[in-house]
């Protein structure tokens, strides 16, 4: 198969494993990172082949999607030996969707372009409109407030007391969607996350405003 091939037929399998997937990794925050990352990419000169297929790959292993990620892992690693994908290829593309899902305080700085670049369009789906649409949609399906004003607003928010309701959807700004920005790792990525900063910060301006009747 050529790259073409494999990134057609790598897409049309991520679809149907993710189309109703109801935690915000569904198939259509793959398609937006899947662009993104190849707009970075070109901007950034990196390899884009690699870059399309981890874009694609790149929650197939997340731990809140799979519940065996070593299996996950292996399924990955026999779908890109079956397309024909090159070892090395291969090897590049599973590091960096290991080092994408991996989560808990691990804020290491990626290597290579390739992994910076899927980090980053990962990253841009979480902030902006998109973001902040994924930010309710997930409060909403933990059962949690679109903002609990009882709550002080602060940055120290673990996972678990998320978890426990102690949280709303606006406190996540705060933990984390306001961080993002300073977080990106290319010059393209960076230039798009100011903008979307911005936006979200008009849209709490006018969130706070509504809150007090004005
Ligand atoms: P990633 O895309 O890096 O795997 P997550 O799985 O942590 O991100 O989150 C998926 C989406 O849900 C993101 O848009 C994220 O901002 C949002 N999200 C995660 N945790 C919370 C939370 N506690 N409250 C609101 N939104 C959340
Ligand atoms: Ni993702």
């Amino acid at each position: 198969m050529n790259n073409e091939m494999i990134i057609e037929d790598t897409k049309e399998m991520v679809r149907y494993k993710l189309l109703n997937e109801g935690s915000g990794h569904d198939w259509y925050h793959i398609e937006r990172v899947w662009k993104t990352a190849v707009t970075l990419a070109e901007k950034e000169n990196a390899d884009c082949f690699v870059v399309e297929l981890s874009a694609l790959l790149h929650d197939l292993i997340d731990d809140k999607l799979v519940s065996n990620k070593d299996e996950a892992v292996e399924e990955v690693r026999y779908w890109l030996d079956s397309a024909g994908v090159s070892s090395s290829d291969g090897e590049k593309i599973l590091e960096i969707i290991e080092n994408i899902s991996f989560k808990g305080g691990n804020n290491k700085k990626l290597h290579s372009i390739e992994a910076q670049v899927v980090q980053d369009a990962d990253r841009l789906d979480a902030i902006g409109a998109i973001g902040i649409a994924r930010c309710f949609a997930y409060a909403g399906s933990k059962g949690s407030p679109i903002f609990d004003p009882e709550v002080s607003v602060r940055e120290t928010m673990t996972e678990e007391e998320y978890r426990k309701g102690k949280s709303s959807a606006v406190h996540h700004f705060y933990e984390k969607l306001f961080k993002l920005k300073d977080l990106m790792n290319t010059k393209a990525a960076r230039e798009i996350a100011e903008e979307r900063h911005r936006f979200m910060e008009d849209y709490l301006a006018a969130f706070f405003k509504e809150w007090e009747g004005k």
